[in-house]
């Protein structure tokens, strides 16, 4: 598997902010923690985290945007290019010792996603892709997985936060898909639910009320395993409007499909 120069510098920043993540999971209890709104927080991790890959990524491409979750966003003067950054995606499990947490990293240019890079320190599994060169965990190769029944289906969700999404809407999608599938899980991180996809471990994803850091690295690693994704209108609006339904083709239609039910009478 051939990288190009650049995503071999999305990797170095990967591995680079994931050796701090790894030492802060080591001494969690010490970490200054700060709230940013209703079940949701940002610790000294998170941030020490994106300042290593912003410096990292903006040292190799000074003239490159750059959006990261916790940092103000850059323009940059190339006007193409633009980094999309999540240091930690799965704060709430980082800070309960849940190791299901990852850096992720992607590149836009004229706003397509060319680049995508998700990293678990805690698991040493480091997914990539390149648009047109296929996805990677770690040297092999994925593809989404092939079932086509939404009853042999393991699907997996987000909840979205108390302040943030809607939960009664979430509750009735949650409801129909339960009904139709073999089993649901919550890993609690966007990007490695995406990466999960690829990787063919899990059939379907769905979760709205995400931020374009949550998921744009983890759309592509989708896309170059044959999978496919959509927003939550089956249109291609995923980064606008925070949504995001993943899957085969097959798979990918029921959960649109199944998702829009109307809410159950009685
Ligand atoms: C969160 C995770 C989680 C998702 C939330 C995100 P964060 O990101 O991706 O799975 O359900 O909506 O905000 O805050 O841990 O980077
Ligand atoms: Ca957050
Ligand atoms: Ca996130
Ligand atoms: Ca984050």
């Amino acid at each position: 598997m051939a990288r190009s120069a650049l995503l071999n510098v999305m990797v170095q920043a990967a591995f680079k902010a994931g050796k701090s993540l790894s030492r802060d999971f080591g001494e969690v209890q010490n970490l200054q923690v700060s709230v940013k709104g209703p079940g949701d927080y940002v610790s000294q991790a998170d941030r020490k985290a994106e300042k290593i890959v912003k410096d990292e990524l903006l040292k190799a491409r000074p003239t490159y945007g750059f959006l990261g979750e916790e940092s103000d966003e850059i323009k940059g003067t190339d006007g193409a290019h633009r980094w999309i950054v999540d240091p930690l995606d799965g704060t709430t499990n980082f800070l309960h010792g849940i190791p299901q947490f990852a850096v992720s990293i992607a590149l836009e240019r004229n706003n397509e996603i060319v680049a995508g890079v998700v990293f678990n320190p805690a698991t040493d599994e480091l997914y990539t892709a390149e648009k047109g060169g296929g996805t990677f965990l770690n040297d092999r190769r994925l593809r989404v997985a092939a079932r086509k029944e939404l009853s042999d289906s393991v699907i997996t969700c987000g909840v979205p936060h108390l302040g943030r999404g809607n939960h009664g809407k979430f509750l009735v999608e949650l409801r129909h898909v339960m009904g139709e599938v073999s089993g649901i899980r919550r890993f609690g991180a966007a990007s490695l639910d995406l990466a999960y996809v690829a990787a063919g471990r899990c059939d379907g994803y769905w979760e709205t009320g995400l931020a374009a850091w949550d998921i744009a690295a983890g759309i592509l690693l989708i896309k170059e395993a044959g999978g496919w994704v959509s927003d939550f209108d089956g249109k291609t609006n995923m980064l606008e409007t925070g949504s995001v339904v993943a899957g085969n083709e097959y798979i990918h239609k029921a959960l649109l499909d199944v998702t829009h039910r109307p809410i159950p009478k009685g």
